[in-house]
């Protein structure tokens, strides 16, 4: 007798197009039925291009016929525009209780490496507390992980009597860091799931206390690693940060694509190193300027706004006070409020 069981394991057979992940992994089926060797599923996705649901589509009727049992098969893949407001509600955490005390957590990605997440995120989380915020942030980066020397934090996580982890704290903001983990410039080889753990118990066995706002640095790339940590996380949104180059923007295609693919709504695009002034006044645009809005309007996602560049921002993160923190009303300062201003106002 053929089970819904028997159907979903059948399912784990087929892959997202482009990706090693399963569509079951990625939450995308919401129903089987099963009715005297017939079977029925109906997916929803929210992914732009318009070839992978007929690809699923096929790929999951060709698996479910092939199960002993099966007679008939009916496979109805959903497919919604856009990934904003209707996917909110779409979220696979949307069914799950949400961490007690942690209002919104918000992920900073990027397909490239180095257009400046980390910076992004530290001032962000800075920015959002001078706004009053609370404000806790999670440094998923098990690579490189640069958010404790950004912050100036060198001490580890306490233990409470509850046995959960006391994140240290500085300017404010609460900190986990992959880092705190990990011996000196050991390199980090971690399988899949051990990351996963570490991150669950980020999330679970910390004592965060109550925070508007948990801000998540994710590790450069949009491959299974953050898509994996997308879902672990049970997120509200993701900010995408690129510079302003055309090289750049396709990364805010893939960034977008990624959080599509778990149903995570973006909440905006910040475009970094959009441009920089010379000491006498001069303002050139190394890596060309706009981009990041261009970007944002065609793919209908909010544009946050954008950071110059400023050799401040840089020697800040190296000293471990944020510009946030060193000069809220100089204009590196400003140009991260100024982004965590919008995205508040986004999420209110
Ligand atoms: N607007 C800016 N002005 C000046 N320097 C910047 C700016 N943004 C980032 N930087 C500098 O660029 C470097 C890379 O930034 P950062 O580490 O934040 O990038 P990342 O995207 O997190 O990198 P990775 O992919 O390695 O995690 C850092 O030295 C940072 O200080
Ligand atoms: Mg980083």
């Amino acid at each position: 007798m053929l089970t819904e069981d028997d159907v979903k394991n059948a399912l784990k057979a087929v892959k997202y197009p482009g990706y090693s992940r399963d569509i079951l992994s990625f939450g995308l089926v919401k129903q089987v039925a099963v009715n005297d060797g017939a079977g029925s599923v109906s997916m929803q996705l929210t992914a732009s291009n318009p070839e992978v649901a007929p690809q699923i589509k096929a790929e999951s009727e060709r698996v479910l016929h092939a199960l002993p049992g099966v007679n008939r098969v009916h496979v109805e893949v959903n497919q919604q525009g856009g990934a904003q407001p209707a996917a909110r509600t779409q979220s696979p955490w949307s069914n799950q209780h949400k961490v007690p005390g942690l209002r919104r957590i918000v992920a900073v990605a990027s397909g490239k490496g180095g257009v400046g997440k980390s910076t992004l995120s530290v001032n962000l989380a800075c920015a959002l507390n001078h706004l009053g915020k609370r404000v806790g942030l999670l440094d998923c980066d098990i690579y490189g992980p640069s958010i404790p020397l950004m912050m100036g934090i060198n001490q580890r996580p306490t233990i409470s009597a509850e046995e959960k982890m006391v994140p240290p704290a500085n300017y404010g903001v609460k900190l986990m860091s992959m880092g705190f983990l990990l011996e000196g410039d050991q390199p980090v080889i971690w399988r899949g799931p051990m990351i996963v753990k570490t991150i669950q118990q980020f999330i679970g066995a910390v004592e965060w206390g109550e925070l508007d706002f948990l801000l998540v640095d994710l590790p450069p790339g949009t491959g299974d690693a953050q898509l994996t940590l997308c879902q672990t996380v049970p997120l509200d949104g993701g900010v995408i940060v690129t510079t302003p180059q055309e090289a750049s923007l396709g990364v805010v295609r893939k960034g977008i694509a990624m959080f599509q693919k778990v149903n995570v709504p973006i909440l905006g695009i910040v475009e970094n190193m959009s441009y920089y002034t010379t000491p006498s006044g001069q303002r050139v645009e190394i890596f060309g300027h706009g981009g990041g809005r261009a970007e944002a309007q065609r793919q209908n996602a909010s544009f946050l706004g954008e950071v110059p560049i400023f050799t401040e921002i840089r020697e800040a993160g190296d000293r471990g006070v944020p510009v946030v923190v060193a000069a809220p009303q100089q204009p590196p300062g400003q140009a991260f409020i100024k982004i965590a201003e919008a995205l508040n106002q986004r999420l209110t």
